[in-house]
């Protein structure tokens, strides 16, 4: 489908099944300005706060607030610093002060305006205020609507650890505007397609040769590429959190790459390296232990590797960070278990689980895959 085609036809949605909790996602070529697509929440006595950040709020805030405005009684947007570094409790309060200063009631709408950053903290700010009110993510970063945006998943950082401190909580409506794709930097662009390979690495092959074929097309930002790319990432995590919504077992398997990339980005502090950066090598790093523990083939590992490269993200660790210093900081992982660290290992091609591995492996992946200084 060529780019006008794709622009005239109606958005795809992809449902997220979780009884009364479920909500719909949404892709399509122009939505963002649209005020039909705002209709489900409208609300003529209630105020709407956009929460977004500066760098966002200059390229599509007004144009939101616009499409809201026939909807809500007030229409308010609060922008934040740009950035991970301020993905923290004291920049979340800010969202609590405009909200309290507007003398906003249940009835608000929180509507979250960017990447990952700001759709995990203002939904961690809607699971709070008043003990909760509901909120919509827009994702306008290629990773957030691939992964942050949906799921549910909210938090801010600790500087002892990554999205330490959060919440399960659902939004009402995700809204995939492919075209804000546009203004976003080649190198976020590479982020996003991180946690796109994620998905066809460790779950579902037959995307993952897609993604062979097609990750050329993806960095040049063809639409027609994009939408099947954001779609089929939708669907397998509606699939996932569907069976799992609170991480009790399944859910675990989307973390692939992150117990490494997590311990790259705060080893190195916030902002660095990007979180999909951190991925990118992370999954470099879980598919090598994988294949030295004789859970997959090392041709795969490679294959990884090899897409991981093409997609424009790092597949060596930083020289800086030692392997003793990953082993720290791994152990502050959620999904570390008294003391255990516990990595998402590829246990056949596209086909993942939890589990433990002996440090002394681990450390030669890590010594082995680190950049020289
Ligand atoms: P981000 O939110 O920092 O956005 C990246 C950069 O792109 C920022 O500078 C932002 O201002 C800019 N930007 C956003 N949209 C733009 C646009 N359309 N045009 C131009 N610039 C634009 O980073 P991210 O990669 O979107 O998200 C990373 C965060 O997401 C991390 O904090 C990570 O922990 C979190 N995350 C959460 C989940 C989850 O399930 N909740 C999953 C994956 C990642
Ligand atoms: N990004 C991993 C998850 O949402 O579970």
């Amino acid at each position: 489908m060529s780019t006008p085609e794709l622009l005239r036809a109606a958005p795809t949605s992809v449902h997220i099944d979780l009884g009364e909790r479920s909500y719909p996602i949404l892709i399509g070529g122009e939505l963002l300005s649209d005020p039909a697509t705002w209709a489900p929440q409208a609300n003529r006595k209630a105020v709407a706060l956009i929460v977004t950040n500066v760098t966002v709020a200059a390229l599509y805030g007004a144009a939101l607030a616009a499409a809201l405005e026939p909807h809500f009684a007030r229409v308010r947007t609060l922008a934040l610093p740009d950035g991970e570094a301020y993905k923290d409790l004291a920049h979340l309060n800010l969202v609590f002060d405009e909200l309290l200063g507007q003398e906003a009631d249940r009835r608000t709408v929180l509507y979250a305006l960017g990447g990952g950053v700001v759709g995990d903290m203002t939904g961690f700010a809607a699971a709070c205020y008043m003990r909760g009110v509901p909120f919509v993510q827009v994702p306008t970063t290629l990773l957030a609507q691939v992964d942050s945006s949906v799921g549910g998943k909210t938090a801010v950082n600790h500087p002892l650890g990554k999205n330490m401190i959060g919440a399960f909580y659902q939004p009402r409506q995700v809204v995939c505007d492919l075209g804000v794709l546009d203004t976003l930097p080649d190198r976020e662009m590479s982020a996003g397609l991180a946690e796109i390979i994620k998905y066809g690495a460790s779950i579902d092959i037959e995307f993952l040769g897609w993604l062979e074929r097609q990750v050329d097309e993806l960095r040049a930002r063809r639409r027609d590429a994009l939408a099947h790319a954001v779609r089929r990432s939708c669907e397998i995590k509606a699939r996932v959190v569907g069976a799992d919504e609170k991480e009790a077992g399944l859910r675990e398997i989307l973390n692939f790459g992150h117990t490494f990339g997590h311990a790259i980005e705060a080893g190195l502090g916030y902002g660095q390296w990007l979180h999909g950066e951190g991925v990118g090598c992370g999954m470099v790093m879980a598919a090598e232990l994988s294949a030295r523990l004789g859970l997959v083939d090392a041709a795969f590992a490679r294959r990884i590797e090899a897409l991981v490269a093409r997609a424009g993200l790092p597949v060596r660790g930083p020289a800086s960070l030692s392997p003793q210093r990953y082993l720290e900081l791994m152990r502050v992982d959620k999904k570390a278990q008294g003391g255990d660290i516990r990595f998402v290992l590829l246990d056949g091609e596209s086909h993942a689980s939890v589990r433990t591995a002996p440090e002394a492996v681990v450390v030669d992946v890590i010594a082995a895959l680190t950049a020289s200084a």
